[in-house]
């Protein structure tokens, strides 16, 4: 990367909340009273990495997004899927040549990974994602619940966001019009581009359950007390 670089980063937002089960799309459900794209994009601008934000959204959404958002963060409609949501924040970033996409729903998201994963850019890697250990045994079953197989734990990570890619791939990745994926990475990779992991952190965790959502308010009101 250099001075002309630009880093944009694209904030899915338009997903739907299902398995959270609140009454408005999960971006816009507040957590410690603040919504949770707004914290997720206060974390991306206090990280002073990120040159440009683009959030997708529900369409019956953008106008509350605007109104929610710092008058520089760009909102657009998302789409059904997050891959296309994804896409549609591509489309408005014509100009990026590094994009970060990171999930409104990874709220406690701390400035420094969003740093971390930039620098990783910056070192050259065209593809970057934070990786945690994982701390359960995985298994893989068939179709019936039964055990096929045990991955050794050792070589196995839990990926969150803020994803970062060099633009071109990730668009190119990204021009298929039939794919589909939770992950990012996964289409750079199908492309044959080696992916780069830093160390991930347990805040970035997605909210997505009520569980969750409990999680974050008292990691919230924790972080109030020690101010
Ligand atoms: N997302 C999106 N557009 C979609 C679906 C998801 O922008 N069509 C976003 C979500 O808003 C979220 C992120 O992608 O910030 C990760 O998705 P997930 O945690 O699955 O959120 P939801 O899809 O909202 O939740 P659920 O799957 O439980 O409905
Ligand atoms: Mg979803």
């Amino acid at each position: 990367m250099n001075n002309a670089d630009r880093v944009v980063a694209l904030v899915p937002a338009a997903g739907r909340g299902v398995r959270l089960g609140e009454n408005l799309p999960k971006a816009f459900v507040p957590v410690g009273g603040t919504p949770m794209i707004k914290l997720s994009v206060d974390g991306l601008i206090a990280s002073g990495a990120v040159d440009e934000i683009v959030v997708m959204v529900p369409p019956e959404l953008v106008e509350s997004a605007v109104a929610l958002l710092p008058g520089s963060v760009r909102v657009v409609v998302g789409g059904s899927e997050r891959t296309d949501s994804v896409r549609a924040g591509l489309a408005a970033a014509a100009d990026a040549t590094h994009v970060l996409v990171h999930d409104a729903a990874r709220a406690l998201t701390p400035p420094d990974l969003v740093r971390r994963v930039v620098a990783a850019l910056r070192a050259g890697h065209d593809a970057v994602i934070p990786a945690l250990p994982v701390v359960d045994t995985v298994k893989s079953v068939d179709g019936d619940g039964i055990v096929t197989g045990t991955p050794d734990r050792a070589g196995l990570r839990a990926i969150q966001t803020p994803q970062g890619f060099a633009a071109e791939p990730l668009r190119r990745a990204y021009a298929d019009p039939a794919l589909s994926a939770t992950d990012d990475a996964g289409l750079v990779e199908r492309l044959g581009i080696a992916v780069h992991t830093v160390a991930g952190d347990p805040l970035a965790f997605k909210i997505t359950t009520p569980l969750d959502l409990i999680l974050a308010g008292a990691v919230r009101a924790g972080e109030r007390q020690a101010v």
